[in-house]
């Protein structure tokens, strides 16, 4: 159904009881907050200034209200997670007006940004000045490190800054293959979401500045928002259980190896069609409504757009390879039956 129906790593519930022992300063005071943005700074080559939130809303909020102000735009593609299914929290919070651009797959290119400047220094149009990208999309493709580049080149030299919703960024540094710093530092990413709760953590994300002159107000901005945590040990401590010996990649990695099973398991199956090559560890396949309704009976997942009849498939760090080939089973059993009723 979704990667946050995963439960929790063992490694991180260990860190979680270990750090219920005694008491430590509050609100990111401790010990293991000082640890985990070290451990950050370490991950990302570089002294970046990171803040721990409660969630990913919230952490898109955080992120985005520390750098628009009201008058400004925050442009992304019309399926970001930010447009869809934020209840509006980013807008609320900023003031700012979010922009939501079509696109054929859920990216956003330069030439799709291009067009809104021609408003900048006219005071009867918000002003440009974020570029979101969700690094996975939310139909889980990826943009490479040349793409994220490009767009963060177009942004600065246009007066703007390129936003990463990172909730699956494990996902997505697992499967180009790179490192944390070719991808977000080199590229020129100025802030962003750095996801932990899809990758096994209990709760809570890391919002991280790159660009950590931007940062000036972000804690301000987050206590606003209700996304300090009173006690951030909690937080902190699983971030640095999953950065530990690059745990998060590892976990990640396997989650993407478990969608690519499934891809490869039903790809001979009658009646599925694969509307995207799936690069992480989603699966967004067409099927007819039918067969729909009698799989999710016996194994929820969500419909992804109900008129197409296309439906979400996600694996997570805790799939295991018997859940895959029970499902490819599932289905192809549900495909004999739908093919002898009709
Ligand atoms: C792309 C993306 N961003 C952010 C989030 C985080 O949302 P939440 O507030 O549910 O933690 C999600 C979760 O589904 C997501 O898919």
């Amino acid at each position: 159904m979704s990667d946050n129906t995963a439960g929790v790593v063992p490694e991180v519930m260990e860190a979680l009881a270990e750090a219920a022992r005694g008491s430590a300063a509050p609100y990111g005071w401790d010990d293991y907050t000082a640890q985990a943005r070290s451990a950050f700074d370490e991950l990302f080559g570089q002294p970046v200034e990171t803040l721990f939130c409660w969630g990913g809303t919230g952490g898109n909020v955080v992120g985005l209200a520390t750098l628009v102000s009201p008058w400004h735009s925050i442009i992304t593609a019309d399926s970001a997670h930010v447009i869809v299914d934020e209840c509006g929290a980013p807008a609320r919070f900023t003031g700012a007006t979010l922009t939501p651009v079509a696109t054929d797959d859920g990216k956003l290119r330069t030439q799709d940004v291009a067009p809104f400047l021609q408003w900048s220094g006219n005071e009867h149009h918000p002003q440009p000045k974020v570029i979101l990208v969700s690094q996975a999309t939310e139909t889980g493709l990826l943009y490479s490190v040349d793409e994220l580049a490009a767009l963060c080149d177009f942004a600065h030299s246009h007066e703007m800054v390129v936003y990463v919703d990172g909730a699956r960024i494990a996902n997505a540094v697992a499967a180009l293959g790179c490192t944390v710093s070719e991808l977000l530092v080199d590229t020129g990413v100025d802030a962003m979401t750095f996801g932990l709760t899809k990758n096994g953590a209990m709760y809570g994300e890391a919002v991280v500045f790159i660009d950590t002159a931007l940062a000036a107000n972000a804690h301000f901005v987050r206590k606003q928002a209700g996304q300090l945590a009173s006690k951030g040990r909690y937080i902190a401590a699983q971030a640095l259980a999953l950065l530990k010996d690059d745990l998060w990649l590892t976990y990640a990695t396997h989650s993407n190896a478990m969608a690519k099973r499934l891809a490869d398991g039903v790809a001979g199956i009658g009646h599925v069609e694969m509307t995207l090559a799936p690069q992480v560890n989603g699966l967004f396949p067409r099927l007819p409504r039918p067969l729909i309704t009698a799989l999710q009976e016996w194994s929820l997942f969500f419909d992804w757009d109900e008129d197409d009849d296309v439906v979400r498939w996600m694996t997570s760090w805790e799939t295991t390879t018997t859940d895959v080939d029970r499902f490819i089973a599932g289905l192809e059993y549900s495909v004999s039956r739908f093919d002898s009723a009709v």
